[in-house]
C-alpha cells in the first residue's frame, strides 16, 4: 500500500511520496522538496536522513540487529570467515566453492606491493601514525595500476577489489614494520589471508612467527565483524567521494582518513588507553564513570553508545565471547578486561546509561583481543580498516553500477553576514575577531 506524506507548509498543502524499505524501514522521499516548495531539510548530523538506498547490511538499532545481505551476523561469525564474509558483501550472495577459490587466488596473485612502493614507506618519520600511512600508502598504490584511474571499469572490477582488499593487509604490515624500524616481511601464498598478515606482521627473516590457530580464528573473526556496517561515517565517506567518480582506490583511501577519529575506528584505540589510564590509576572503574556523567569534565566512556544501537551491539557480545574464550587459550590474564567487565557492569545498571541507550559498541573488548594477539595499540584502526574494506567497496560498486547516481552535494543553511564590501586594508579597524594568535606555532 503506498502512503503519501502530506506538508503543509506557508498555508499550501504538498503531497510527498514515501519510500518502505524490504525490512519495512520507512522514509519521505524529499528529492523533489526545494522544486515544490523552496525549503531543504535540515539534519545536524544527518540522523534521520537517510542518503541512498542500499541492499548490502540491514540493521535494526532498536532490537540489536546486524546482517549482511541478510544474513544474521551470530551466523556469520559462527560459520563463516572472513574472506566468504567478503565475497558475500561485494557480490551479494554466499560463493561456491569454484568462486571462493577464485575470489581466494585473485587475493593471492594481488597480495604483493609494486617493488618501488617501498621507497615511499621510507619518507615517513618513524612514529608516524599507521593510519596515515595507510591513507596515504593506498593512493600511492592506485598510482601503479593505471586502469584504476579510468572511469568506473566494469570488466576489471573484479581485480581492482581484490588488488584492494589483499593489498590493504601489505601495506598495513608494512607500515607496522616500518613504525617499528623492522626489516619488511613479505606474504607467502601457502598461507590464507589472516594468517598471512601475522605472518607480515611478527615474522623475522630468519624465524618464523609461530601461526595458533586460535590467534588466527580470533583476528579473522575481528576482520569480519567490521565488514561492513551501513552507512556509518567512512562509509558514507566512501560514497561521497565515489559519486564524483573519483576511483576505487582514492574512495577507500578517503574512507580511511574518516575512520581515524576517535568517535569512529580510533575507538578501539582510545578504549584500551582509557581502560590503561583507568587502571594505572587504582580506580577500578567506578570513579571514571562519575566523571563522565559530569559533562564538564569532557570524558566519554570510550566503546560505548552508539548512533544506531539504541541497544547491546550484537558484535560486542561476540567479541566479548571471544575475548574471554582467546586469553583462555593463551592463558593470559589481562587486569583491563576486569576494569573493562566492571565499566560494564556499572554503566548498565546507572540511570544516565540506561536512559540514554548507551551500551557497549564493537570497539569496547576488542581492543583487549588485539593486545592479547600482540598487536600494538596504534594499530587497532589499522585493523578495523582492513576488516572494512569489503563494506567499502560494496559500497562503491553500489554507487558505480547505479545508472541513475547522482554527485553527493548537500545544501546548508547559510548563517554568515549579509551582503557587505570591500574594505581597504587601510580603513580596516581591529575588531577583535577570530584571526591566528601572535604565538601561533
Ligand atoms: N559516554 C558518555 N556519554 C555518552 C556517550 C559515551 N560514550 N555516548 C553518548 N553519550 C551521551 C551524550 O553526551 C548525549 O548526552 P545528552 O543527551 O545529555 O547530551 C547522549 O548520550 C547522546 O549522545 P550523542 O553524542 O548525541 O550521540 P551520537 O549518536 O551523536 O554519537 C557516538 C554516537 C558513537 C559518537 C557516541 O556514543 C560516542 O562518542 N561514543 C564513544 C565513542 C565510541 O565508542 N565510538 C565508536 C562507535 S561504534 C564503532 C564505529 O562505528 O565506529
Amino acid at each position: 500500500m503506498s502512503t503519501e506524506a502530506k506538508l503543509e507548509l506557508d498555508g499550501k498543502v504538498y503531497s510527498l511520496p514515501t519510500v518502505e524499505g524490504s525490512e519495512h524501514e520507512k522514509a519521505i522521499d524529499i528529492s523533489n522538496l526545494r522544486n515544490l516548495t523552496g525549503y531543504i531539510t535540515l539534519d545536524d548530523g544527518y540522523a534521520n536522513t537517510g542518503s541512498c538506498k542500499s541492499a548490502i547490511t540491514f540493521i535494526d538499532g532498536e532490537r540489536g540487529i546486524l546482517r549482511y545481505r541478510g544474513i544474521p551476523i551470530e551466523e556469520l561469525a559462527e560459520k563463516s570467515t572472513f574472506i566468504e564474509t567478503a565475497f558475500l558483501i561485494i557480490y551479494g550472495h554466499l560463493p561456491t566453492r569454484a568462486e571462493l577459490k577464485r575470489f581466494s587466488d585473485l587475493l593471492t596473485e594481488n597480495a604483493i606491493l609494486h617493488e618501488d612502493l617501498k621507497y615511499h614507506f621510507e619518507g615517513f618519520p618513524p612514529h608516524a601514525h599507521p593510519m596515515a600511512i595507510l591513507s596515504a600508502m593506498i593512493n600511492a598504490a592506485s598510482c601503479f595500476d593505471p586502469t584504476l584511474m579510468q572511469r568506473f571499469d566494469n570488466g576489471r572490477f573484479d581485480l581492482h577489489a581484490a588488488r584492494l582488499i589483499s593489498q590493504v593487509r601489505t601495506i598495513a604490515a608494512f607500515s607496522y614494520r616500518k613504525s617499528r624500524g623492522l626489516p619488511i616481511i613479505y606474504p607467502k601464498s601457502a598461507y590464507k589471508y589472516t594468517a598471512n598478515f601475522l605472518h607480515m606482521m611478527f615474522s623475522m627473516p630468519y624465524e618464523d612467527y609461530e601461526i595458533k590457530p586460535e590467534v588466527v580464528r580470533a583476528l579473522d573473526l575481528i576482520f569480519l565483524l567490521h565488514a561492513d556496517h551501513e552507512q556509518n561515517c567512512s562509509t558514507a565517506t566512501v560514497r561521497m567521494v565515489a559519486s564524483s567518480q573519483a576511483n576505487l582506490f582514492a574512495s577507500a583511501a578517503a574512507g580511511v582518513c574518516a575512520l581515524w577519529g576517535p568517535l569512529h575506528g580510533g575507538a578501539n584505540q582510545a578504549v584500551v588507553e582509557m581502560l590503561e589510564e583507568i587502571h594505572r590509576s587504582g580506580d577500578d572503574g567506578s570513579r571514571f564513570i562519575t566523571a563522565v556523567k559530569d559533562k564538564s569534565s569532557g570524558k566519554r566512556l570510550m566503546g560505548f553508545g552508539h548512533r544506531v544501537y539504541k541497544n547491546y551491539d550484537p558484535r560486542a557480545k561476540i567479541i566479548k565471547q571471544a575475548c574471554d574464550n582467546l586469553l583462555n587459550v593463551l592463558q593470559i590474564s589481562d587486569p583491563l578486561l576486569d576494569v573493562a567487565k566492571h565499566l560494564e557492569e556499572t554503566a548498565l545498571k546507572d540511570p544516565y546509561f540506561i536512559e540514554r541507550k548507551l551500551y557497549p559498541n564493537v570497539d569496547f573488548y576488542s581492543g583487549i583481543i588485539m593486545r592479547a594477539i600482540g598487536i600494538p595499540i596504534e594499530m587497532f584502526p589499522v585493523i578495523f580498516a582492513i576488516g572494512r574494506m569489503p563494506g567499502w567497496i560494496a559500497n562503491y560498486k553500489e554507487i558505480a553500477e547505479d545508472p541513475k547516481s547522482r554527485i553527493y552535494r548537500p545544501r546548508q543553511i547559510y548563517i554568515g553576514p549579509t551582503l557587505q564590501h570591500y574594505v581597504p586594508l587601510h580603513q580596516r579597524k581591529n575588531t577583535g575577531a577570530s584571526a591566528p594568535k601572535k604565538n601561533a606555532a
